[in-house]
């Protein structure tokens, strides 16, 4: 493949409301010392009432195109990775794309949890691909809050909403970061170790019956943990390979932010030091899809993330699905 596929910009947003582990602790059953040491998780930010998916994944992507210093019109396709949309019809990317007062594209929604936002990444790939004049919105908006039951504590402390964005073209740019390359793979045969049945045709209410747990994020997160771990490793292994880099050439690690200590013990595995490995969990929790493109936008703001750097992006999610992606700054 001999394109360039350019990050003209990234973006951001999470909501003004922030829900601590302290007032968790008046919730359910838990400790701020239980969240903190299993998962790194100090806050997450969570939707006001009628705030939706489509409404921050409109803010995240107003940044983006600021930062890539393009105009919405300019855009020929929005792309949206998310497993919470404002609505199964029409997609949430038919909703972002009316309130960026946009018509015309091409809108089209990517279901692969939290590693959706590199699916998404890898479909604009396919689309520049196809038409290299392309200039597509790649956004990834959770509201994870409305899909939790705040009664189990097993699941209620962990996650938050938000959103992330880029812009990507093909083209020349030396100054702008460059995708180099993302794989992706997925296992259906794990996907009833997390799942959100509800609101699927198989799992079908009947007009005016209450919603069951079903409705609600449910997974067994002891086991997810260790093969997210050794996806995010494998994975990430191979994609290097591939590229001909050595583990000691990345300069930073930013995988999706699940759990503090997945992220640790992936860049323990990697040899990489504490100091090049990104993570914003503390304050958002885990944002599934949204988490990659809120981190970028993040690292790459406040210079975590330095011209010429080269970026590895592990992640795991529902499905399962997982991948890796390179970038470089
Ligand atoms: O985004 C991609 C998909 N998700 C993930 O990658 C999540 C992967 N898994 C994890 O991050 C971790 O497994 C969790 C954070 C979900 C749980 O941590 P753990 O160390 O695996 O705990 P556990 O599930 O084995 O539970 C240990 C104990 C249990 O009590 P007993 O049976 O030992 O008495 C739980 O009932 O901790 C209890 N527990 C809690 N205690 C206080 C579970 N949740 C809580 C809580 N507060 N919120």
């Amino acid at each position: 493949m001999n394109m360039n596929f350019i990050l003209r910009g990234l973006g951001r947003y999470a909501p003004e409301r922030v829900l601590s582990n302290a007032d968790l602790e008046k919730i359910v059953d838990t400790s701020d010392e239980w969240i903190t040491t299993r998962t790194g998780i100090q806050r997450r930010h969570v939707v006001a009432d009628g705030e939706n998916a489509s409404d921050m994944a409109a803010e995240a992507a107003r940044m983006a195109l600021a930062n890539a210093d393009m105009d919405v019109s300019e855009l020929t396709h929005i792309v949206c990775a998310t497993f919470t949309p404002d609505s199964v019809i029409p997609s949430c990317a038919c909703r972002i794309q009316e309130k960026l007062g946009i018509k015309g594209q091409m809108c089209i929604d990517v279901s692969a949890a939290c590693s959706g936002f590199l699916y998404a990444l890898q479909t604009a790939r396919g689309y520049l691909l196809l038409e290299p004049d392309a200039k597509v919105l790649v956004v990834s908006t959770e509201v994870i809050s409305r899909r939790i039951n705040w009664e189990d504590r097993t699941t209620c402390v962990l996650f938050g909403d938000a959103s992330g964005a880029a812009i990507m073209t093909a083209g020349e740019e030396s100054d702008r970061p460059r995708v180099l390359d993302v794989m992706l793979e997925a296992d259906g045969t794990l996907g009833d170790l997390l799942t959100v049945n509800g609101g699927g045709s198989a799992y079908a209410y009947k007009k005016d019956e209450p919603v069951g747990n079903e409705f609600f994020v449910q997974m067994e997160g002891r086991e997810i943990f260790k093969h997210a771990v050794r996806n995010m490793v494998g994975i990430s292994e191979r994609l290097l390979e591939r590229n001909g880099l050595a583990k000691s050439e990345v300069d930073v690690l930013l995988p999706h932010q699940a759990n503090y200590r997945i992220i640790d013990a992936v860049g323990r595995k990697f040899d990489i030091p504490e100091e090049k490995v990104f993570s914003n969990i503390h304050e958002y929790g885990n944002t599934s899809a949204a988490s990659v493109p809120l981190a970028l936008s993040e690292a790459w703001d406040t210079g975590f993330i330095k011209p010429g750097n080269l970026v590895l992006i592990p992640t795991f999610g529902g499905g399962f699905t997982w991948g890796a992606g390179l970038i470089r700054f």
